[in-house]
């Protein structure tokens, strides 16, 4: 048991959260997270309509009664007839226990989520961000570093420095996350400042995660080197595998390009695909540097009691170093 303002917040025993991942985190591997004493996030936006999202909601249910959350999305601008506040009421309908939101200012949603007095928890990658989600009245934030999987944001800074600086000047409770893969990360977070982590990468490569087994036989033989940052032209970038596509779309991020052609290579159904087949050289994938620190494929429920024990090993181990 590890009692902090987010265990308490959301009513779990480890404060350790799986972030939504389109197309990867469906019913089993929430609940599977959430049964270990975590809690995992249905991303709304793997869904094509709300009623879809809600069916998931409804699965996951029957597979845990712990808390699960729902994970929003959103594109940086507003676009007319999005889809986002109807998987907002449907979070709400069906009583998920916390939303996780990305992409832009949540600012749209805090009444409706507020009103149904529901924790919002807003990822952002900058101090800047998090600061005015605290403002608008966000429960919690999450902090993405440059090392994380997914979009880290335009600024390049790693999780070292912004739960640091992010741990002085807020004071709602702050989740880490980019790089968190084991114990060790773990304990470090939290001596960083954060009350919480969540991570993406990890559970991407766990033995419930939905990717082929060529992806899981790669995460384990992948060095921290093998990520690489695509998509910063458009600035929206993205801390993906370097397999052959990135290496296509970095060529032509070069050359200058239009959103249509960049598509064809990056939009995520072509990413969704590969998860299926299996070839790695096709897609944009998201995956973080800490894929270098993954060599074996463990169970959700082994990654999460191992994590435990190694953050009372290393704090143990730190005791001693303190006490002499
Ligand atoms: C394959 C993959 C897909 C992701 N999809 C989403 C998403 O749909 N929405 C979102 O807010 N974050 C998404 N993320 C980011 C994660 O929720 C989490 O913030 C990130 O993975 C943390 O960094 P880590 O990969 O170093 O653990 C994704 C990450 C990965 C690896």
């Amino acid at each position: 048991m590890i009692k902090t303002r987010i265990t308490d917040l959301l009513g779990i025993k480890y404060p350790i959260l799986m972030g939504g991942m389109q197309w990867l985190s469906y019913a089993e591997i929430v609940a599977a997270v959430s049964e270990a004493g975590g809690m995992g996030f249905i991303p709304a936006a793997s869904f094509l309509t709300a009623e879809e999202l809600r069916a998931e909601i409804k699965k996951t249910r029957n597979l845990t009664d712990k808390p699960i959350g729902l994970n929003i999305s959103m594109l940086p601008e507003f676009i007319e007839g999005e889809p986002t506040m109807d998987y907002v009421q449907v979070g709400i309908e069906e009583k998920v226990s916390a939303f996780e939101t990305a992409g832009r200012s949540p600012e749209m949603l805090i009444p409706k989520i507020k009103e149904a007095k529901i924790p919002l928890i807003h990822k952002v990658p900058q101090i800047r961000f998090a600061k005015k989600a605290a403002k608008l009245g966000a429960d919690a934030v999450v902090i993405v570093g440059f090392e994380c999987g997914g979009h880290p944001g335009m600024a390049d800074v790693t999780s070292m420095i912004l739960i640091n600086k992010a741990s002085r000047v807020l004071d709602i409770p702050i989740l880490a996350a980019g790089g968190i893969v084991d114990g060790k990360s773990f304990l470090a977070a939290l001596a960083l400042g954060a009350e919480g982590v969540v991570m993406g990468t990890r559970f991407m490569a766990s033995k419930e995660s939905i990717v082929h087994k060529n992806f899981k036989d790669w995460f384990v033989t992948a060095t921290e080197n093998d990520t690489t940052i695509l998509l910063r032209s458009i600035f929206n970038p993205m801390r993906v595998m370097n397999n052959e596509t990135a290496k296509k779309v970095k060529e032509i991020e070069a050359r200058g390009t239009t959103l249509e052609e960049m598509l064809t290579y990056a939009s995520g159904k072509v990413g969704k695909k590969a998860y299926e087949t299996g070839d790695l050289e096709v897609g944009v994938i998201a995956v973080g540097e800490c894929v270098g620190l993954i060599n074996e494929i463990k169970s959700v429920k082994e990654i999460i009691d191992e994590m435990i024990a190694e953050a009372d090993e290393g704090l143990k181990r730190l005791n001693g170093i303190v006490t002499g």
